[in-house]
């Protein structure tokens, strides 16, 4: 199956564009339990990180120190579906369940900074705060070798790293043995909380020398209160965060603070391990640094802005790389639909050019077929010229012929007439001269006909109008047919109304001569038994006469071609010239009437025949009739016929033919040497010859049914017949006919017209021969 290119070029530049993005991005949701310098610093290094990570997104979210707010922000983080989270739980007690069930249900869950019970989690970057708490204790003493009497102001109370910073702080500081933490409170990590844990401490504890608060804004909220009470004890925080611990280090506000390290950008690292599948460990513990005091509070503030710095020109960097990798993707996004609409271009090109030389080779052939159309059409021309020409000729031949015919023929006619009325004729010789006078009016009306015709080509043929009663014409010509119906045992049937006193103008000799050919051609081809109607109706403005027959019918292919001059339906045994129609034709025409035919193979033929109704004052000629009954029994009957006794001693004769006369006239012929006996169709031949199984057959080769050569064949392959000797009447001389007869078995042949001595005398000698 082929797809058109253009079809599937869509789907090319798809999978074009597809392939140049990467769609696998990795979601990291962090959820930070508050938001202050610590946690700011901590998330810009998470986000420093994600800039070099582009696969990755970050999505941070602050729960403002409320466990409530974690679990919902956790929750969120769950229902859409982060690849990993990352959590600082608020408090221990509230967020196990919630950070357990996450863990448990596989999506991965890291913990840092502050902690849960238990361990299910997938992993966990933390500190060791205890030893916050051991390393505060150990500065303590360094500040105070003697008697130390400190205060603790401690995170909140759920939350681990303030439970064990307090922890490490007391343990180590009762392992020192030089202090003891006279008063403790919590500050829950924040400013204001600590301020007043602070106040209400120090008030109570004005002689306490050293306060250890668990991160720097609440160590900050202490000094503030110390100094507004006009008392110095050594203040200790953790964190070392830049904007507010270390920078209350470096103002001298509190003495020393201790780095509690963020490094969210370690927390990214194995986020992205753990989401793609990278070997991670469990715990991640980070390392702790020294304290910082005012001996290196300043350099760290520098190291921190230099860090900062360098941030910015990171990021300035990253917003040039993305601004260049933008312009990178643009170029690339039009390279590639450069590529497509050239492809397209190509495509288009290549269709258009395909098209074109289609059109070409289209064009071409058209006009090759216009040429070849022309040059049949000038054939065509030439052909029908030869034609017409060839046709003229032909009709001048006729013509003249026709005209050199009549004499002899009128020189036949009258001693033919003459001897038929002879007294003394054998019946013998009267059918004899019957025969003779029949064909002789056949060949006289072929004759007019033809010199009709011709007379009306040249358009030398006037009409004779006179005013008649049509009807009664009608009906009286169809009359003279009647004896004949009789004889034939035809049902001719009349329907005109003969009293229809309607007058009109006509040619009388022409209408006759139409309806005589009408109505001849009807019982030419109805056979005995059939039924022959004529019809007359009247219009307004024309009328109308029909013949109907039910004869065997003319076939589709034939009958456009009928009125046609020399068309014969029926070639294998014409019974006309193909003359006669077409002269019909010519008279209606020359009334400005129309001639119509209907006709159905094996069912029958109706001729319609329409005239307009006109007019003059011209009272009909006495014109010769050219009907009556006994011309037409002459012309279409039967010749009657004088059977004879068998006599034994002669031979026994079959001729096998369809054309009555012919029989007839073989009979009248052969009879004085033969006993003769007869069938009209191959197969009664056929049948007959089995019976009585003759001493000779004479059959005519075309015939219609079963033709002659069939018959002669069937007659030769038959076992009780095959020994007959059998001879063939032709009417065409041709080679092959004759071959054919002979390879059909036939004995003999003798070509039409024949000369009855000729053949009484091949008769003589076949039946010699079969003796
Ligand atoms: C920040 C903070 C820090 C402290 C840590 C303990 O939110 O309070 O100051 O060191 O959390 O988890």
């Amino acid at each position: 199956m082929k797809i058109p290119f253009i079809r599937i070029l869509p789907f090319l530049l798809l999978l074009l564009f597809a392939g140049c993005r990467d769609d696998r991005v990795i979601r990291i949701g962090v959820s930070q339990c508050s938001d202050d310098d610590w946690r700011r610093k901590m998330n810009e290094e998470i986000r420093r990180e994600i800039l070099l990570h582009p696969e990755a997104r970050i999505e941070i979210r602050s729960a403002d120190d409320s466990s409530a707010k974690q679990i919902e922000d956790l929750k969120y983080f769950v229902d859409e579906n982060f690849d990993v989270i990352i959590v600082a739980p608020n408090e221990a007690d509230a967020l196990t369940p919630v950070v357990r069930e996450i863990y448990e249900s596989g999506q991965p869950v890291i913990i840092f900074d502050r902690n849960i019970h238990g361990n299910t989690y997938t992993a966990r970057m933390g500190v060791d705060n205890e030893e916050i708490g051991r390393a505060a204790a150990r500065y303590a003493r360094h500040l105070l070798p003697e008697n130390m009497k400190a205060i603790e102001i401690k995170g909140l109370p759920g939350s681990t790293p303030a439970i064990e910073r307090r922890r490490g702080f007391d343990e180590e500081l009762a392992n020192l043995g030089n202090g003891r933490v006279v008063a403790s409170g919590f500050g829950n990590w924040n400013h204001d909380d600590a301020s007043r844990m602070a106040d209400s401490l120090l008030r109570e504890y004005p002689d306490a020398n050293l306060i250890f608060a668990h991160n720097d804004r609440m160590a900050i909220a202490a000094a503030e209160v110390a100094k507004s009470l006009g008392l110095s004890p050594y203040i200790i925080g953790v964190d070392a965060a830049p904007e507010i611990g270390l920078q209350a280090v470096a103002d001298s506000l509190i003495n020393a603070t201790f780095l509690y390290p963020t490094e969210g950008h370690r927390l990214v690292r194995m986020a992205l391990n753990i989401a793609t599948g990278k070997p991670q460990e469990k715990e991640v513990m980070l390392p702790l640094s020294s304290a910082v005091d005012h001996t290196n509070a300043d350099i760290l503030l520098l190291q921190n802005e230099e860090l900062i710095e360098e941030t910015m020109k990171i990021r300035e960097l990253k917003s040039m790389v993305d601004d260049y990798w933008n312009r990178h993707s643009a170029q690339t996004t039009l390279f590639y639909f450069s590529i497509a609409i050239l492809v397209l271009l190509f495509a288009v090109l290549f269709l258009l050019l395909r098209a074109f030389w289609q059109n070409r080779r289209h064009h071409d052939a058209l006009r090759e077929q216009n040429r070849l159309l022309e040059e049949q059409r000038d054939l065509q021309k030439s052909l029908n010229e030869q034609l017409s020409e060839a046709t003229q000729a032909k009709l001048v031949f006729y013509t003249n012929v026709s005209h050199d015919l009549r004499t002899p023929l009128t020189l036949i006619s009258g001693p033919v007439e003459q001897l038929s009325k002879a007294d003394n004729l054998s019946p013998d010789q009267h059918t004899l001269l019957h025969i003779a006078e029949k064909n002789v009016k056949i060949l006289r009306r072929l004759i007019n006909q033809l010199l009709d015709f011709r007379r009306y080509e040249n358009g030398k043929m006037d009409l004779n109008l006179s005013e008649v009663r049509f009807a009664a014409l009608l009906a009286e010509w169809t009359e003279t047919f009647k004896a004949l119906a009789i004889e034939r045992d035809i049902r001719l049937s009349i329907r005109i109304n003969a009293d229809d006193d309607a007058t009109l103008a006509i040619d009388t000799e022409k209408i006759e001569r139409v309806f005589f050919n009408l109505l001849s051609n009807a019982f030419k081809y109805t056979p005995d038994n059939g039924r022959i109607t004529v019809s007359y109706e009247t219009f307004p403005d024309h009328v109308s006469f029909s013949v109907a027959d039910t004869g065997r019918g003319i076939s589709e292919e034939d009958l456009g071609n009928i009125f046609e001059r020399f068309f014969i339906v029926d070639k294998v045994r014409p019974k006309g010239s193909g003359i006669g129609l077409s002269l019909t034709k010519a008279f209606i025409e020359l009334h400005g009437g129309t001639i119509a035919v209907e006709s159905k193979l094996g069912e029958g033929t109706t001729m319609t025949v329409n005239l307009p109704v006109r007019h003059v004052d011209v009272a009909p000629a006495h014109v010769e009739k050219l009907l009556s009954a006994e011309e037409v029994a002459v012309e279409l009957g039967p010749i009657e016929s004088h059977p004879e006794e068998m006599d034994e001693s002669k031979p026994l004769l079959l001729v096998i033919d369809d054309n009555q006369d012919m029989r007839k006239m073989l009979d009248e012929l052969m009879k004085e040497d033969y006993n003769m006996i007869f069938a009209s169709s191959g197969l009664e031949g056929i049948a007959m010859a089995a019976r009585y199984v003759p001493d000779l057959i004479v059959w005519d080769v075309r015939m219609p049914g079963i033709d002659g050569l069939e018959t002669c064949r069937r007659i030769k392959e038959e076992i009780s017949t095959s020994h007959i000797p059998v001879l063939m009447l032709t009417a065409c001389s041709r080679e092959e006919e004759r071959v054919e007869g002979y390879e059909s078995g036939a004995d003999g042949y003798v070509s039409k017209p024949f000369n009855i001595e000729v053949l009484r005398a091949r008769c003589r000698n076949l039946i010699a021969n079969h003796q």
